[in-house]
């Protein structure tokens, strides 16, 4: 089998990865945060290990202002809801997925929220400014596609924010892991990923790394395991953002990811995906029956094949032994971007884990499909 399927899960999870979770739900799976025994106390300092580490990886300094969550939705619900009042402009992209369109379009009807949406690929430095009003609030950004792979331009958007008094949030699920970061240079106000994806951990948890310590509103209250007299959430981070049982083994999956990448050298792994993206886009390109939408090597690639439905391409490579998905990826606004929104396209997404081999199975797979 030849897993292309990168952008939706990362697949196969390193071995040490794979070796911490078994080691996490057979030795030191208590509930974290919760009772006074050692079991509970071991899973307690995982976590408290993982938010160093998780800090430490994006550079930045205060590992408590790292909120785990379920995954990058719930991390991107938490800060969008908890952070924008009655009345609020945001700027959003125009790859956004629907995991902040939807937040955001949910707050127009609850809180009388508009929003603007700028071009990923203009130069940002010109295009967002005009767009900012009295009552903006935020900028939001997908860093990278989810879908075509077009890749934001994060440090135009952070000094806009900066030179604006605006907060901005970023969106890292197809970057963190990918692409570095680094949240001393590049400053962001709130920075939300996925642990499954390029940071290699399993499925379950996701997290939000807060740049300020200031108390913002909650979309769900319960147990913290601390200051349980008081009927509202405590004020302090994280402990404010994450009610009720952090899903240890997940949380110490995506830490043992980090440490993944740290010794593979983040850079060496960014270089692997735009090498592997050049030799798909390549091959995608030589082939006169397919449309490739991309212009860059962010490791997401968008296709189709004239004629034929994207569905019926991705069933094929299926039976071919090739996954890789198609449809509209949950991203209508790029769709809508590319002229692609009635049937959507098929994407193949590559990871570290990806060898040349695959990109030649695929180019194989999809001559024989064409011809
Ligand atoms: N957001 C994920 C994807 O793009 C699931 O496939």
């Amino acid at each position: 089998m030849i897993y292309l399927d990168q952008a939706a899960t990362t697949f196969p999870k390193p071995a040490s990865v794979i070796k911490e979770y078994n080691r996490c739900i057979k030795e030191y799976c208590g509930n974290p945060g919760r009772s006074q025994h050692r079991l509970s106390f071991m899973a307690s300092e995982a976590i408290y290990s993982a938010r160093e580490n998780v800090a430490d990886f994006f550079n930045f300094p205060s590992p408590e202002n790292v909120v785990f969550t379920m995954n990058a939705t719930y991390a991107l619900n938490i800060a969008i809801k908890g952070l924008l009042r009655n009345g609020d402009h945001v700027i959003i992209s125009d790859i956004e997925h629907n995991s902040v369109l939807r937040p955001v379009t949910a707050l127009i009807q609850e809180r009388n929220i508009s929003f603007s949406v700028f071009k990923v690929g203009e130069d940002l430095y010109e295009s967002i400014p005009p767009l900012i009003r009295k009552n903006t609030k935020m900028i939001i950004a997908s860093h990278v596609s989810n879908v075509f792979g077009d890749i934001t331009d994060i440090k135009a958007i952070s000094d806009i924010a900066g030179k604006h008094g605006l907060l901005f949030m970023l969106d890292a699920s197809q970057s963190a892991g990918h692409i570095p970061i680094d949240l001393l240079k590049t400053p962001v106000d709130v920075l939300c990923a996925p642990g499954h994806k390029g940071l290699l951990g399993i499925q379950g948890c996701g997290f939000a790394i807060f740049k300020s310590k200031d108390a913002l509103s909650t979309i769900i209250e319960g147990g913290s395991g601390s200051d349980s007299m008081n009927p509202s959430m405590p004020d302090l981070l994280p402990e404010r953002l994450e009610a009720g049982t952090l899903p240890t083994p997940a949380i110490v999956s995506l830490s043992t990811g980090i440490d993944f990448l740290r010794s593979a050298g983040i850079e060496n792994v960014q270089k692997k995906i735009e090498k592997l993206s050049e030799r798909i886009n390549a091959s995608l390109r030589d082939n006169s029956k397919i449309i490739l939408y991309n212009n860059n090597n962010s490791g997401v690639i968008s296709f189709n094949i004239k004629n034929m439905d994207p569905s019926f391409v991705a069933s094929e490579l299926d039976g071919m032994g090739i996954c890789v998905r198609s449809g509209l990826h949950c991203s209508p606004l790029a769709h809508k971007k590319y002229g692609t929104s009635e049937k959507g396209t098929v994407r193949v997404s590559v990871g570290f884990l990806n060898e040349e081999k695959d990109a030649d199975m695929l180019e194989k797979a999809l001559y024989k499909l064409t011809r």
